[in-house]
C-alpha cells in the first residue's frame, strides 16, 4: 500500500539520492538531508556556509526510532511522552545502533534528537524510514525561514525541492535541552517550548555550562583522536601515517578526496581520521586543506584536534 503523494515520494527518492530537501516543520522550515549520508550532510554544512561543523539535529518519525539514534533515559522518556511530537530537541548519548552519520553529529558522542510535529514532516520521516539531519533552512547568520518562499528564495539553488507546508506555527525554533547520564537535565538553548512547561515536569532546570556545550570542538566528550595530528604536513615522517588531499597526494595514503573537493573531504573527516587513528600510528600527518568551501570548516575541525589536550 502506497498512501504517498507525489511531492513526498519526490522528496523521498531525492533525500536517497543524498539530495537535499525543504522540509516544513512546526518551528521553522529545515534544510534535509540523509542523516546516514556523511555526503549528503556535508553538502548541508556548504549550503548554509557555516564555518565550523555545529551539530545537527536528527529529525526521526517517532519515539522507537529516536531509540535507535540515541539513549534515552526515564528522564527522557517522560520529556518524550510530554512533548513529542513537537518542537523539543533532546542532546542524548548516541546510541550504537545509530545510522546517523558521524559528521551530522559534528563527531560528538551525543546526539539531538527531535520528533516534528508538522504533519508534512512526518509523513516525510515516515515515508523515507530514516533520520534526517535538519537545520534551519538559512544561510548561517540570516534568519530562520517560516515559509516554503523564504526557503526557495535563500537556498533555492541547493534544494531539489522544497515542500510547501504552509506558514510555520510557532516561526521560533526548538527548545533544546541536554539529557545525559549523571547530569541534570540542562536548557541549551530556548525555543518553543517554554522552561516553565518543562520544569513543571521536571522541577528547576540548569542552565548550560556555557562554554563546554557552546564549544563542542572542546568538549572533552568530542571524537579526538588518540594519535597526535601534525598539519600543513608535505609527507609522513617515520612513525606517522599520512592523510592526503588532492591529486598531489601519494596514491597509497588515505586521501580526504583525490579529486581536492572540500564537500567529499568533510564527509570523510570523521571516518578517516579514525581509521587512521586505528593504526596505532604516533601521529597523522593531515596534507594541507585549502581555506575554501568547507576547507575553512575543515580545518577548524582539523587545529581542534591537533591542538594540545589535557
Ligand atoms: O526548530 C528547530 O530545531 C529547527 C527545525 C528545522 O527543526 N532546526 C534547527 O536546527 O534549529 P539548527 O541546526 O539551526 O540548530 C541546531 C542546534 C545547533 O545550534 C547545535 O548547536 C545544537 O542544535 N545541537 C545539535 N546537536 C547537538 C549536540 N549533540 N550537542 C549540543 N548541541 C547540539
Ligand atoms: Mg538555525
Amino acid at each position: 500500500m502506497n498512501h504517498e503523494t507525489p511531492a513526498i515520494s519526490q522528496a523521498v527518492d531525492a533525500l536517497r539520492n543524498g539530495e537535499l530537501v525543504g522540509m516544513p516543520t512546526e518551528t521553522v522550515y529545515g534544510l534535509a538531508a540523509d542523516a546516514s549520508n556523511a555526503d549528503a550532510v556535508a553538502r548541508v554544512f556548504a549550503a548554509k556556509g557555516r564555518p565550523s561543523f555545529n551539530p545537527l539535529i536528527s529529525h526521526v518519525a517517532d519515539l522507537d526510532a529516536a531509540r535507535v539514534e540515541g539513549e534515552l533515559d526515564e528522564r527522557a522518556g517522560t520529556l518524550a511522552d510530554a512533548f513529542w511530537p513537537g518542537p523539543l530537541t533532546m542532546v542524548v548519548p548516541v546510541a550504537a545502533t545509530a545510522k546517523s552519520s558521524e559528521l551530522a553529529r559534528a563527531g560528538l558522542s551525543t546526539i539531538g534528537l527531535r520528533v516534528p510535529a508538522h504533519a508534512l514532516a512526518r509523513e516525510l520521516l515516515s515515508a523515507f524510514g530514516g533520520p534526517l539531519s535538519a537545520p534551519s533552512a538559512n544561510p548561517s547568520g540570516k534568519l530562520s525561514p517560516t515559509d516554503a518562499d523564504a526557503v526557495t528564495r535563500e537556498l533555492g539553488e541547493a534544494v531539489s525541492q522544497v515542500l510547501d507546508g504552509g506558514p510555520c506555527d510557532s516561526g521560533i525554533e526548538s527548545t533544546i535541552v541536554s539529557v545525559l547520564p549523571g547530569e541534570p537535565v540542562r536548557l541549551l538553548r530556548p525555543g518553543a517550548i517554554s522552561r516553565d512547561r518543562l520544569e513543571a515536569l521536571l522541577g528547576p532546570m540548569e542552565a548550560a555550562e556555557k562554554n563546554k556545550i557552546s564549544a563542542p570542538g572542546q568538549l572533552s566528550s568530542h571524537y579526538a583522536p588518540r594519535a597526535g595530528l601534525r598539519l600543513e604536513a608535505e609527507e609522513a615522517e617515520p612513525g606517522e601515517v599520512l592523510l592526503g588531499f588532492g591529486p598531489a597526494a601519494p596514491p597509497d595514503c588515505m586521501n580526504l578526496s583525490p579529486s581536492g573537493d572540500t564537500v567529499e573531504a568533510a564527509a570523510n573527516l570523521y571516518r578517516s581520521l579514525r581509521e587512521l587513528d586505528a593504526s596505532g600510528a604516533h601521529t597523522i600527518a593531515v596534507m594541507p586543506v585549502p581555506d575554501k568551501g568547507l576547507g575553512e570548516a575543515i580545518n577548524d575541525r582539523l587545529r581542534r584536534a591537533a591542538a594540545p589536550r589535557d
